[in-house]
């Protein structure tokens, strides 16, 4: 398929997304939420992909949120029917079975902020900032805001963004653990390029299944959420992955990962 709001580079089992829409500061619009849930569903069945890196075009903003100017006419049907359509596309990121950093190159506010907080790593350059600013529009946060920051940074400081629509900056965001690693702009992608290599030079079905089990522990209380652990680890323990990567240790060298 052909994107006119995306750019995608698929290469040597990495794919770099950039929402490209600088003269709108990449806020998400029908046709771009359309590409972007078309892309993360569809990336799920590809093989030759295992990272997936998302960021913005330019170096002002990453993504500015959702298209204000979709919002006027919205009602109650109408109003709720957007949130659950952008909850599943951010959903069919999450969940894309591939590991997906955000590389955020600049404003990261409200959806923008979102679509990272549905993202597995967030890396930011040092221009960046983050926020949920609907209250200054008389809405809350409708892409899964609410229930995704304060998991991520807590409900104390989570509460303080949403109902004050502040900002923050990077260093901030560094403090709160909402992103890991603040970067100079023009060494955000090779940083983002760097960590997907790491990844990459793993066992997958280890990687695959890390995942899985920290997913648990936000939607499974702990004595479920380790037993998950415990049966995710075990799955492990039958691959090929995991005797070639004892095996390499023991003996030495290098593992020889097979790709699933
Ligand atoms: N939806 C639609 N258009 C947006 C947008 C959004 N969320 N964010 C920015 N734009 C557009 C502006 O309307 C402007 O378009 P124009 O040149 O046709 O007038 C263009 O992007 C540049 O934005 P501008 O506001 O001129 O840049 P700035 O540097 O002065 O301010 C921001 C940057 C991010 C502070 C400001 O654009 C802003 O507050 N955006 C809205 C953020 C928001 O509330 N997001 C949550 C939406 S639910």
């Amino acid at each position: 398929m052909n994107y006119s709001t995306l750019i995608i580079k698929e290469d040597n089992r990495i794919s770099t997304v950039t929402i490209n829409r600088p003269d709108k500061l990449n806020s998400l619009n029908s046709i771009c939420k359309s590409e972007l849930k078309n892309y993360f569903l569809n990336v799920k069945t590809k093989e030759n992909i295992d990272v997936v890196i998302i960021t913005g075009a330019g170096e002002k903003s990453f993504v500015a949120g959702t298209d204000i100017s979709e919002l006027t006419q919205l009602d109650k049907k109408t109003g709720e029917k957007l949130s659950r359509e952008g909850q599943s596309i951010f959903d069919a990121i999450e969940n894309c079975g591939k590991v997906v950093i955000a590389a955020i190159n600049g404003y990261a506010l409200g959806g923008g902020l979102e679509l990272a907080l549905a993202c597995h790593i967030r890396i930011a350059s040092e221009n960046a900032k983050f926020g949920q600013p609907e209250v200054n529009l008389g809405i809350i946060p409708g892409y899964g805001g609410t229930q995704r920051l304060p998991r991520i940074v807590g409900i104390s400081k989570a509460t303080e963004m949403i109902l004050t629509g502040n900002p923050i900056d990077t260093n901030e965001a560094f403090k709160i653990n909402l992103i890991s690693k603040i970067l100079p702009q023009n060494e955000l992608l090779k940083y983002a390029n760097q960590i997907a290599e790491n990844i990459l030079s793993k066992g997958q079905i280890a990687i695959k299944k890390s995942l899985e089990a920290i997913k648990a522990t936000v939607e499974q209380p702990l004595s479920i959420g380790l037993k998950t652990e415990a049966i995710l680890f075990g799955e492990c323990c039958d691959t090929f992955d995991m005797k070639e990567g004892t095996q390499a240790f023991i003996e030495k060298r290098k593992p020889n990962f097979r790709k699933n």
